[in-house]
């Protein structure tokens, strides 16, 4: 099964609080979003592999450790995805940044597929797919099939609220993708809302309605 990381730290925590709060403006919502994807993001890159290189300090040489071979790409869901892409480039600033455009059958709730544009090769990358909501999971389980289909292999899925039948189905769907959860919340409403959640993230984001 995947392995599943459900944050806890309190400053994640903290900040998705205030995200929640329907008096939340765009502007700062926006901000949060970007700081706590780097948050998340800082945890969820903590396996990438490093090198050691010669360096000349003031004093003397050392060998010292540096990230090395594998690309990352940054991999948002469109739209409310965009929303975390610049917290990760300023930890990784080399990232390469694709885009999968879905959205969500108001009716069905099921994804529709719009837009696709990967770097390429992405094989050897490793993959960071972003969204802020794991609702139903059929956005996230959709994302990841296409970039399997384009040849991606280490992927990793990020989001900063999901509900438990999405965690479930996503895990179920893609067994060897890494699933990083800023919190894990009650459940699903009739509508396939998140609740308590924060509402619909891309309005929220961009401020539209
Ligand atoms: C939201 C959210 C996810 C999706 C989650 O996007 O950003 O992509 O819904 O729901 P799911 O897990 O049930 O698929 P939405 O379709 O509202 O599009 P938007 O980002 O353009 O607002
Ligand atoms: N998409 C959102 O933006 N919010 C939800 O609660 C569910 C899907």
């Amino acid at each position: 099964m995947s392995k599943v990381y459900i944050n806890k730290h309190p400053l994640v925590q903290h900040k998705i609080s205030i995200l929640r709060d329907k008096n939340t403006g765009t502007n700062e919502f926006r901000s949060l979003v970007g700081e706590i994807a780097m948050l998340m993001g800082y945890e969820a890159l903590n396996d990438l592999p490093t090198e050691e290189v010669e360096v000349e300090t003031p004093l003397e040489k050392c060998m010292t450790e540096m990230i090395s071979g594998r690309k990352i790409a940054i991999v948002p869901i469109l739209r409310a995805g965009l929303g975390m892409v610049d917290g990760i480039l300023q930890l990784v600033p080399a990232s390469k940044v694709g885009h999968i455009g879905l959205y969500r059958n108001e009716e069905t709730h099921t994804p529709v597929e719009y837009y696709c544009k990967l770097p390429s090769p992405i094989e050897e990358r490793i993959i960071v797919v972003t969204d802020p909501m794991l609702a139903t999971g059929g956005s996230a389980i959709d994302a990841i099939s296409q970039i399997k289909k384009h040849g991606g292999k280490k992927i990793k899925f990020m989001c900063i609220i999901a509900a438990p039948e999405g965690l479930k189905a996503l895990e179920e769907a893609h067994p060897d993708v890494q699933i990083y959860v800023g919190h894990l919340d009650r459940q699903l409403n009739s509508d396939a809302y998140i609740c308590p959640g924060l509402g619909d993230a891309g309005d929220r984001i961009f401020g539209t309605k």
